[in-house]
């Protein structure tokens, strides 16, 4: 073969490479939940939908063992707790790579990419990683060299969009915040040397969260809203935001290291914005984007992508707003949102998890005896708040229109369900009582919550861990034993 097969093969194969790892949809899978669905339902539901890749943000050990032989491409993340003591030290970073890549590679994983740390220089980390995040990085490269694992496995840093800005808006003027311009450029070099990605997280719902002037418009992705750059015309923020990302990477010489969008989606509550409807415009019109595969003016062709999130999270942080636990386009339970086209054999519809079960139909609620004048109601409705979940109470949320008396019953609620229904949780001091009539409203749902015993014991629960079953006969054990145990089951103990 001459000089030009050669290259026109090789030119070809690269191609045909590319476009299989641009292809396919992704979804985040996020743990911070008080009530996990099983990890093996979680694998279901993202097959079931036909997503073929999935980001976890650690390497938790019952989400990897699901992974197994899924067919599921994985990126398995670091969290950025751990950078300092990966940075400090290779050995840690190949004890790391040894447990939580090379044995799950051995049992049928397909992990393809390394996530060092989650967005660690956010503004709000007050430069805490900005010393680690670079070394645990090229130690994890290294553990990955060692482990022969590093044509298959990449390394990558999923950054929050405010790591680059373009001082005119014009997203060809784009380039690195000058803060930390010379470390992201260090690091850009790196993941370039190391056949990495540029992992980004772009966010238009928080473009519109945090400027009250910003055109709603320019949000989503079907136009009414432009803006004007040279001789292109960006009709949404996602793809100017996307190519200011490119621009900043071509000014500092490095135009073609791949990117991929590491987390984009649309919360449904506690926000004014944040809303189903709005949802699945955003996210529908965000699939129908993609799937064209026509990509963005700097960077045409089709575009590695992961949704946020799968499942809603009621644990996670409400310190960006109250919408955070709402990321889901699935709810807590595994039912779907809002109708979803993904492009895949879905068809439209989102499939619900299977194999999910619920406590028993009831609800912890205000007492119709019970006056609004009580002295215990303050303080009762604020511990249910700050130990359960009150995001969907507020102006413009779900739960919104409520009255006061339906605020205190919703309150009361997700506290007694969070508590798995214990007698005790619905024992406000005169206040409450449980009722088996459902008090949901039609866009306000008092939630059930799964039955998570069967499958994994609750975090909350008395004893920590996912030990089920050894753990459940341990508890029978000590509770037989505690009331009526022979001797020599005793001295089990
Ligand atoms: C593997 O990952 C898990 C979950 O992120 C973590 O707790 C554990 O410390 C890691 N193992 C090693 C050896 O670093
Ligand atoms: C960051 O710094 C600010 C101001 O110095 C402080 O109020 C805040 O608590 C710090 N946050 C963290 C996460 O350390
Ligand atoms: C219900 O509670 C929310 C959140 O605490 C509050 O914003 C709202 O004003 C309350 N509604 C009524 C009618 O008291």
């Amino acid at each position: 073969m001459g000089r030009r097969s050669h290259s026109v093969v090789l030119g070809l194969s690269i191609w045909v490479c590319l476009v299989t790892a641009g292809s396919g949809i992704g979804a985040n899978w996020g743990t911070q939940t008080s009530h996990p669905l099983p990890a093996d339902v979680v694998v279901r539901l993202l097959k079931d939908n036909g997503f073929q890749k999935v980001k976890l943000f650690d390497a938790d050990s019952a989400s990897m063992n699901a992974l197994k032989k899924s067919g599921l491409e994985v990126m398995v993340g670091i969290p950025n707790d751990m950078l300092s003591s990966l940075a400090s030290n290779v050995k840690n970073a190949e004890e790391w790579v040894s447990k939580n890549v090379s044995s799950y590679i051995d049992n049928g994983v397909l992990i393809r990419y390394v996530a060092v740390g989650n967005e660690p220089f956010l503004e709000t980390y007050n430069n805490s990683f900005i010393g680690t995040t670079f070394p645990a990085l090229q130690n994890v490269q290294s553990a990955l060299i060692k482990a022969g694992l590093s044509s298959r496995v990449k390394v990558t840093i999923p950054l929050n969009a405010d790591v680059y800005q373009s001082p005119t808006e014009r997203p060809s003027d784009g380039d690195f915040r000058a803060d930390i311009r010379d470390l992201i450029i260090n690091i850009v070099k790196f993941l370039s040397d190391n056949g990495g990605v540029f992992t980004v997280n772009i966010y238009p719902f928080i473009s519109l969260y945090i400027d009250p002037n910003f055109p709603p418009a320019y949000a989503f992705f079907d136009g009414g809203s432009s803006v004007a750059d040279g001789a292109i015309t960006y009709t949404n923020v996602f793809e100017a935001n996307h190519d200011t990302l490119v621009s900043a990477l071509a000014r500092n010489g490095y135009g073609t290291l791949p990117i991929i969008i590491g987390e984009i989606g649309w919360p449904t509550d506690g926000n004014v914005n944040a809303n189903p409807a709005n949802a699945q415009k955003f996210n529908q019109g965000f699939m129908t984007w993609l799937l064209s595969g026509k990509g963005t003016a700097l960077r045409p062709g089709p575009m590695d992508t992961y949704l946020f999130s799968l499942i809603d999270e009621d644990e996670k942080s409400i310190q960006p707003g109250n919408f955070e636990r709402h990321w889901g386009i699935f709810a807590y339970d595994g039912t779907p949102k809002y109708a979803l086209n993904l492009g895949t054999s879905n068809s439209g519809t989102l499939v619900k998890a299977r194999g999910i079960s619920y406590l028993e139909r009831k609800w912890c609620v205000l007492k119709a005896s019970a006056s609004l004048s009580d002295k215990e109601l303050p303080p009762s409705i604020t511990y249910a708040c700050e130990n359960a979940d009150c995001t969907s109470l507020g102006y413009m949320t779900s739960c919104g229109g409520l009255d006061v008396r339906g605020n205190v019953s919703y309150a009361f609620n997700s506290y007694y369900q969070k508590n798995d229904q214990e007698e005790q949780a619905c024992r406000f001091p005169g206040l409450s009582v449980t009722t088996t009539t459902d008090p949901s409203t039609s866009t306000c749902k008092f939630n059930i919550m799964i039955d998570t015993f069967g499958a994994a014991p609750p975090k909350s629960s008395l004893f920590p861990g996912k030990l089920f079953p050894a753990s459940s006969v341990l508890l029978f054990f000590f509770y037989y034993c505690f009331f009526s145990c022979p001797s020599f089951l005793l001295a089990l103990f």
